[in-house]
């Protein structure tokens, strides 16, 4: 078992001394500012802390496998703003808002094979395994983002399909996060399975939380723009959910215009009148909650000591919201 401070401690100097490439400077500079820029750095600590429950002390190989998952997850932020025009991100400018759209998607690229870099260079015999993880889990956030941007599109989404899309756009990087840490620290399959099923389930409650702080957060906090899923059209879970409870008009809101400040200050207005009009802010905070306890379920039969590292960390998570 290893404490959380030592975890925490960690993972500072981890992203402290991470390296990339010095040339071409235009190409690896946005990769040194995304790590530089923060964020919550989750999936580490998330792979390090499911580590941690079956291991003594911090390995390099630990590490390493910690340092990949947050550089491919930054790698998918990269390209996410792009496809969702976003500005702000880790609240500071987004990488194709300060250089450029085409420099974005080459360091996106570039920031995707440094995580490979870093998971080829696990141990022996964990690597197949981890491997085949990571670039399993790697494809299917591509699916899930693809969905997402179809369904800007459709008129009309599902719930079950929405929880689809988010598990294969969000959750299976948490799963693959809390799995790895697993693996990595010698566990067995079974173990494995219920750190995945409990990262799963903490990335649905997650994302479901990430579209209420879209509608509902604080933008100094959220780091992101408040309003951009309903700007951008996104069959959020507070749309589809809306809709269930009855909302008239959410398809013609999504529709409307957002060219001028004046338009997007209407838009998100009215959209946000509909989903105060049918009580669905409480609906996404019970729901992130029932979630939470579907995740934190998936750690029954853990030790107690390592399951009361993971229950924290999953409170603090989706608990942010309220
Ligand atoms: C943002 O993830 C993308 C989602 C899956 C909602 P985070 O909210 O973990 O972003 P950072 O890494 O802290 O910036
Ligand atoms: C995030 O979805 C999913 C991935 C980045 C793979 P969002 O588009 O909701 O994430 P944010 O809100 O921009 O962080
Ligand atoms: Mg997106
Ligand atoms: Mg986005
Ligand atoms: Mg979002």
């Amino acid at each position: 078992m290893i404490q959380e401070n030592t975890i925490d401690k960690a993972l500072k100097d981890l992203f402290g001394q991470i390296e990339f490439q010095a040339e071409p400077a235009g190409l690896y500079d946005p990769l040194r500012y995304m790590i530089a820029i923060g964020g919550k750095r989750l999936r580490p600590k998330l792979c390090l802390l499911a580590y941690g429950v079956f291991a003594e002390t911090i390995t390099p190989a630990a590490l390493k496998a910690a340092a990949a998952l947050e550089i491919l997850h930054s790698f998918t932020l990269i390209h996410d703003d792009i496809m969702d025009r976003s500005p702000l991100r880790r609240g500071h400018e987004t990488i194709w808002k300060k250089w450029g759209g085409d420099a974005a998607i080459l360091s996106g690229d570039a920031m995707c094979i440094e995580a490979f870099k870093r998971i080829a260079k696990l141990p022996g015999q964990v690597l197949p395994e981890a491997l085949a993880l990571f670039s399993r889990t790697s494809a299917e956030v591509c699916d899930g983002q693809q969905l997402d941007m179809e369904f800007e599109h459709r008129s009309r989404v599902e719930m079950p399909e929405y929880m689809r899309m988010i598990g294969l756009k969000t959750s299976v990087l948490l799963a693959c996060c809390a799995q790895m840490g697993a693996l990595v620290a010698g566990a067995d399959g079974a173990a494995q399975q219920k750190l995945y099923d409990f990262g799963y389930n903490l990335g649905l409650a997650f994302q479901v939380a990430d579209d209420y702080l879209d509608a509902y957060g604080d933008e100094r906090v959220f780091g992101k723009p408040i309003g951009g899923d309903i700007l951008n059209a996104k069959k959020s879970w507070l749309t589809i959910r809306a809709e269930e409870l009855g909302a008239k008009g959410i398809a013609e809101v999504l529709n409307a215009p957002a060219q001028t400040q004046v338009e997007k200050t209407a838009k998100i207005a009215r959209m946000k009148a509909l989903y105060d009009s049918v009580g669905v802010a409480d609906a996404a905070r019970q729901e992130i909650k029932r979630l939470n306890n579907c995740a934190t379920d998936a750690l029954a039969s853990l030790p107690e000591d390592g399951k009361q590292v993971l229950l924290r960390f999953a409170n603090a998570l989706t608990g942010r919201t309220f």
